[in-house]
């Protein structure tokens, strides 16, 4: 099968290498032509633990190629992807799809015999309508169809989600649509992963009810996790206790600063603004939103309590900048909202992150300074914040630590550590939702 992703971005990159590794004859189109150049020497763009490795494989045994001219390879392919991006439309919560429907004109006139033109990307429901209505006007002889296959790759572990997913959605006009992506997925049949076929408009919405659904599970969490810190419970205990119920479930129950990254928080926006557009409410959806902003303010409250109420020329080390851990990426990281209120608050805030230091330098107040040391950065600081909870903030040697800061605040936004034992060192312990 000839397959062309349009978009070597994160989600056309990983999907592309992992179709190729599917068997498939994958041509990545991007208008970059320095990006292009070097993904074919093998050079990754992004951070994403086992990509590199599946891209040269697939590189070197010549089922994946890179380029920029997408008139030839869409004239042979049987699958077109669109991934290109859909970013916020600044302020206005709504998806950009102005990158979609420009890659739906670029292919139009080069579809050649029967082709399946495919919505990888994030888009609201109705996209797939729109691109199949600007193809057809643009090469009115065109023989396709359209298809939306949302992806739910969590970053840092999307090969694997990828390989062995929960459910394969495929939202479709036609069996014949249907079968060629069927086919596509046919690997995963030996894993038996579920493969679900709807209709378009089906397919475009569960991908927004999903990570809806997972942004209101730790939306909610972190509002219990405020109540736990009133009445004196414990969040990890509660949360236990509920996620045992299978009909609940204990995955995505964490308390932690508010959830970041390039997906919740844009799609839950996206959400609400298309219940509006369609004058359905969005209530649950829209308080989501809104607990999720202010744990992040709860956090710089949480911050100054345990410095006595101030920050103002108190030297705090940062540990974790990233959204989550194994990403290098920031794009609304709770780091963004907590660090610059610090900042503004008179604090000196040095920061260590294993691969997000780069991109944060470009977001981050100059004042911030960085260091690529654990405990360099942690020297002389009068409190340690753990923003992140990467696998080396894991294993932090407690006594070295508490001989090399100026004061003994640990502040825990991630519930890494056990209270007792930070208390047992000698730390004032704060973390959100247990007892401190
Ligand atoms: C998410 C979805 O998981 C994926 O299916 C979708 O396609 C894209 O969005 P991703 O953004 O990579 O993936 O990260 P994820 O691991 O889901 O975490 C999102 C955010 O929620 C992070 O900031 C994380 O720290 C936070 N989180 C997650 C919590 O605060 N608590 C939890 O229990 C789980």
């Amino acid at each position: 099968m000839n397959v062309v992703m349009i978009g070597a971005g994160y989600v056309g990159l990983v999907s592309g290498a992992c179709f190729s590794e599917f068997g498939a004859n994958v041509m990545c189109i991007d208008l970059d032509a320095e990006r292009v150049e070097r993904l074919a020497a093998g050079e990754m763009p992004i951070y994403e633990p086992g990509l590199e490795n599946l891209v040269e494989r697939n590189l070197d045994d010549g089922r994946l190629q890179f380029g920029t001219d997408l008139a030839a390879a869409v004239s042979e392919a049987d699958l077109v992807f669109i991934a290109v991006g859909t970013p916020t439309r600044r302020g206005e919560g709504y998806a950009d799809l102005s990158y979609v429907y420009q890659a739906a004109r670029d292919i139009a006139p080069h579809l050649s015999g029967y082709t399946v033109v495919v919505d990888k990307s994030t888009v609201p429901v109705g996209t797939a309508a729109e691109v199949k209505r600007i193809i057809s006007e643009t090469n009115p002889e065109a023989d396709f169809d359209v298809a939306s296959n949302p992806e739910f790759l969590r970053e840092g572990a999307a090969i694997g989600d990828f390989m062995r997913p929960d459910r394969v959605v495929l939202g479709v006009e036609s069996e014949r649509a249907e079968r060629a992506l069927r086919e596509l997925y046919r690997p995963l049949n030996l894993i038996e992963a579920p493969i679900l076929v709807t209709d378009l408009e089906s397919a475009e919405l569960t991908k927004y009810a999903a990570n809806a659904f997972l942004a209101t599970k730790i939306s909610f969490i972190n509002e219990i996790s405020q109540l736990c810190e009133e009445v004196g419970a414990d969040v990890h205990a509660v949360a236990k206790g509920m996620g045992l119920d299978g009909r609940i479930g204990k995955k995505f129950l964490h308390a932690g600063p508010g959830y970041g990254g390039s997906c919740f928080p844009k799609d839950t926006l996206a959400l609400v603004r298309t219940a509006q557009e369609y004058g359905v409410s969005s209530r649950i959806v829209e308080a989501v939103v809104e607990v999720n902003a202010a744990q992040k303010a709860r956090m710089v409250t949480k911050i100054r309590h345990a410095l006595d109420d101030t920050v103002s020329s108190k030297r705090i080390a940062v540990l974790g900048l990233t959204f989550k851990p194994g990403t290098d990426d920031m794009r609304d990281a709770p780091a963004l909202t907590i660090l610059p209120q610090l900042v503004d608050r008179g604090a000196d805030i040095i920061a260590h992150d294993p691969q997000g230091i780069d991109e944060a330098r470009e977001l981050l107040p100059p004042q911030v300074s960085y260091s690529d040391d654990i405990y360099a950065t942690i020297e002389g600081a009068d409190a340690v914040v753990l923003m992140t909870e990467w696998n080396a903030y894991r294993g932090l040697h407690f006594k070295r630590v508490r001989e090399l800061m100026r004061g003994n605040v640990f502040v825990d936004l991630r519930n890494v550590y056990e209270p007792q034992t930070m208390r047992d060192h000698g730390f004032h312990y704060a973390c959100v939702g247990r007892e401190a």
